[in-house]
């Protein structure tokens, strides 16, 4: 009877045990670190992104942190913000249309996918290279006072 009960209790810890395992190595796809050179998010420390009811959008970036003819992919909320020309910002989703890897780089007029090598034109996100099917989605922005915000 005893060695019954211990043989369940050692069940449960062991499932215990391999459930913290399988939490603990969440390492990501696509998160390599040499991506662009662009910040995520504003560095110098003076703005914060709550500001409820200003425009109802949730503010991803300043302007200035996105880089002229290039872009940056905001990975939390899968959203890439690209800057074909000053002053014109669009807004795409990050998730590749191929086999839905998130696109980790913005460089040479492209965003860059790691996963099998799609890429897509930072100006409408058409596919320019690589076996993704169909164009990253568009996301809405809007711009105002130096703030991006999906919308
Ligand atoms: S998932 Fe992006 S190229 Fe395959």
């Amino acid at each position: 009877m005893n060695a019954r009960r211990r043989t369940v209790l050692a069940a449960g810890a062991a499932g215990a045990a391999a459930l913290a395992t399988g939490c603990g190595s969440d390492s990501g796809d696509g998160g390599d670190g040499g991506d662009t050179s662009a910040s995520p998010t504003a560095s110098a420390g003076a703005t914060d992104s709550a500001s409820p009811g200003a425009s109802g959008g949730v503010e991803l970036a300043r302007t200035e942190d996105i880089p002229v003819g290039g872009g940056t992919v905001f990975k939390e909320q899968k959203v890439v913000v690209t800057q074909p020309e000053e002053g014109e910002f669009r807004a795409f989703s990050a998730v590749c249309t191929h086999a839905s890897c998130l696109v980790s780089t913005v460089s040479d007029g492209t965003i860059n996918c790691p996963c099998h090598g799609s890429k897509y034109s930072i100006t409408d996100a058409a596919v320019e290279a690589g076996p993704a099917p169909r164009p990253l989605p568009a996301e809405r922005i809007s711009v105002s006072g130096g703030a991006i915000r999906l919308t």
